[in-house]
């Protein structure tokens, strides 16, 4: 099968399609036929030789794919899948290529009437979404939860569920244009960051009280600002590190809010937990994909052979919602 490595420590052109061994299933595992895969900051990470792949997994980068059964390990059963049918999958690596295996607690069907390019957007930002504003932070209906990156591919899931779930969605980007989809996508309070200050806005959109829950993307940086927007009882959960991973916090600032700091990662999750997860979201966002009021929002996709020109294209920054290459 044709793979995607990494040749060195590098930008976009270290990445190089080789031919491979094709994976085997091991014992809970399923063989997957991949149609297209998701781009996520963690592989640019991992390109630049920052995030190495956890121990026993895949050095070819890859969070999130679908395609079709291509084989059961043992111990799964054929009530879970059938060769040839349509699935997703949460993996730890190995989603660049054509064939990959996965943990079959981490697969779900394609929500019925979604194509099966478009689904390889959907394992890693509704996972990542689901798990850590719902079931980490608990957001409640009504709550106000300001979301930073809301163009990205976490932003642009998180708007929609947190609509979706009937909590009020104010999102911060670099551009009109970006906050412009942000707003399309349901986001109320939109913050343009490099203009405006967004611990002033969004106190002016919530009366002073400010956020109930952030969903943090930048870490250090915020850090101080995240804890001031944050409204007494707040939850702020910081999942990506963009600004940094150390910075001073003013404790007396979080003891007078009775405010929270959650700090998370996906993919070092143990199988059983990332399993938890995805049977999670499929029970609770697959059927707001099947009835259309939420949408993975794809900006391009690139074949294998372009994975070069893909991962420029993304450490760009202009896209808004995924990027996917396709293998097939
Ligand atoms: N912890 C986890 O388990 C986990 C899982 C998945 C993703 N993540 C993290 O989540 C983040 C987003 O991932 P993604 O796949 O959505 O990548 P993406 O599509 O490239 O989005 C990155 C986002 O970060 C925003 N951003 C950058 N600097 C900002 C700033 N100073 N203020 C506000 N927003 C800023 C960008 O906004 P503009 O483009 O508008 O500038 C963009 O929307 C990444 O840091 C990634 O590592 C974490």
């Amino acid at each position: 099968m044709k793979a995607v490595y990494i040749r060195e420590s590098g930008g976009p052109e270290v990445l190089e399609v080789r031919e491979a061994d094709a994976p085997q299933p091991g014992p809970g595992e399923v063989l997957i036929d991949v149609v297209a895969a998701g781009l996520n900051r963690a592989d640019v990470q991992q390109r630049r030789g920052l995030y190495p792949p956890p121990d026993g997994i895949s050095e070819v980068p890859g969070l999130e794919v679908s395609g079709t059964v291509a084989a059961l390990g043992p111990e799964v059963g054929e009530s879970d899948f059938a060769v040839g049918d349509a699935v997703v999958a949460l993996l730890a690596g190995g989603g660049y290529a054509e064939q990959v295996v996965a943990p079959v607690g981490q697969v779900l069907a394609v929500p019925e009437g979604m194509d099966i390019t478009t689904a390889a957007a959907l394992p890693e930002v509704t996972a990542t979404v689901f798990s850590n504003l719902f079931i980490s932070a608990a957001v409640r209906p009504g709550e106000t939860v300001l979301i930073h990156g809301g163009a990205g591919g976490i932003g642009t899931m998180a708007v929609q569920l947190v609509r979706a779930f009937e909590a009020h969605a104010a999102v911060t980007a670099g551009s009109t244009e970006k906050l412009e989809v942000a707003g399309i996508l349901g986001a109320e309070t939109m913050i343009n960051y490099r203009s405006h200050d967004f611990v002033e806005e969004i106190r002016n959109a919530t009366d002073g009280r400010g956020a109930d829950v952030i969903l943090d993307v930048v870490g250090a940086k915020y850090l101080d600002q995240n804890v001031d927007a944050l409204a007494v009882a707040g939850r702020l959960v910081v999942i990506g590190l963009q600004g940094g991973t150390k910075a001073e916090l003013n404790l007396g600032k979080l003891m007078s809010k009775r405010a929270a700091i959650i700090g998370t990662t996906l993919r070092a999750r143990p199988v059983e937990e990332k399993s938890t997860i995805m049977q999670a979201v499929g029970e609770h966002v697959w059927p707001l994909i099947r009835s259309g009021k939420v949408r993975p929002q794809v900006d391009r996709t690139y074949p294998l052979e372009d994975v070069v020109t893909a991962h420029d294209y993304f450490d760009s920054g202009e896209h808004t919602g995924k990027v996917l290459i396709t293998m097939q």
